[in-house]
């Protein structure tokens, strides 16, 4: 049986730290084990310009522990009113990584998004011609569709017209969590790759609603039914190149998740290597673990791969059920299995 399992060191292709106090509160848990991490724009107001992403960058690093190696990379918040040429000056100037589509009222924070796809086009080729990925958060915001049938939508109302148009543009899909889209991720035959989150490879939509409603299980996109949480496990853990660690660690006070109207998102940064490899190793697939978490993603992003190491050791994790921030507790992600594998 393996007793300790060495890889390259991960990093996290989708997280939100947030600002201020609840930045200083969380990034020394995403520091403490990832290399870097592609960091969200949906602040208040959110990053839209290259100059918003340094003065984001900095505010960052200055909330960096002494001792930690930890880099961030940064993303733009796409509007109908990015100006493509800031675009591609932030990126030529290495500022940044990504930039991120969310649709308007999707989700936390994106009431500034597009509304209008019609109206980024000209960013989108900029984008396409300068190789910078298009993050996107797949979920239309049409009322009258299924929240459960969203993800699907937009594949074939959004994304797929998207790609058609620009068929160079980079995407990332990011934080799947249907066969749907594991489907059309590997139908396609260059410039697409996804994100999946821990916790979309743990809980399904039982979790959040059976035998009462669980406020700590609900995110964006929200969680299927089992068969698509086992779609999402079989890419995960299968190596294939365009499927990569994002885990939309997302931290929200418990007094704001416990609302009537809630917000959406799971912190999972404190304990996601121990959990990706209970999840990895109850599939048979430790031996992928290296690819999911600290290979796949730096080659879609056309970086290298991490010299540091991190090391799992076959010993039960003790992780705290939340930590504490000056604005409250925030509740860290429980995956409602034994794990048995702590971070060395
Ligand atoms: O659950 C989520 N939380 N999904 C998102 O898309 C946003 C995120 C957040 O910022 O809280
Ligand atoms: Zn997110």
């Amino acid at each position: 049986m393996t007793k300790s399992l060495t890889i390259r060191r991960p990093d996290d292709w989708h997280l939100h730290l947030r600002d201020g106090d609840m930045l200083r509160a969380v990034l020394p848990h995403t520091a403490a084990h990832f290399a870097r991490a592609i960091i969200m724009p949906n602040l208040v107001p959110p990053v839209v310009t290259g100059a918003q992403a340094a003065a984001y960058r900095d505010r960052i690093m200055a909330a960096l522990p002494r001792d930690a190696d930890f880099t961030p990379l940064m993303t733009l918040y796409l509007t109908e009113d990015t100006d493509p040429a800031d675009v591609a000056a932030a990126h030529a100037a290495g500022l940044i990584h990504a930039v991120k589509l969310y649709p308007a009222g999707a989700t936390t924070n994106s009431a500034s998004g597009v509304a209008n796809f019609d109206n980024v086009s000209k960013t989108l080729a900029k984008m396409a011609e300068i190789g910078l990925p298009l993050c996107t958060h797949g979920e239309v915001t049409d009322p009258s569709v299924d929240i459960f049938d969203r993800e699907a939508v937009f594949i074939d109302r959004v994304l797929d017209p998207i790609r058609r148009s620009h068929p160079d543009l980079r995407v990332v899909m990011e934080h799947i969590t249907t066969s749907d889209a594991v489907d059309y991720v590997k139908s396609s035959t260059a410039n697409l790759a996804a994100t999946i989150t821990t916790h979309h490879l743990v809980i399904n939509r039982n979790h959040i609603l059976a035998g009462g409603i669980k406020p700590h299980y609900y995110c964006l996109p929200v969680a299927k039914r089992e068969s698509h949480r086992l779609a999402l496990r079989a890419a995960a853990t299968s190596g294939d190149a365009r499927f990569f660690l994002g885990t939309d660690s997302a931290p929200h006070t418990d007094a704001n998740k416990l609302l009537p109207c809630g917000c959406a998102g799971c912190f999972t940064a404190t304990n996601t290597m121990s959990i990706l490899a209970e999840v990895f190793e109850q599939d048979g697939a430790l031996d992928q673990l290296e690819a999911f978490t600290s290979l796949n993603g730096p080659g879609y992003y056309g970086l290298p791969v991490n010299d540091a190491t991190l090391t799992l050791t076959r010993q039960a994790p003790s992780y705290p059920p939340h930590i504490d921030t000056p604005d409250g507790p925030v509740t860290v992600f429980d995956p409602d299995m034994p794990l048995n594998w702590s971070v060395a």
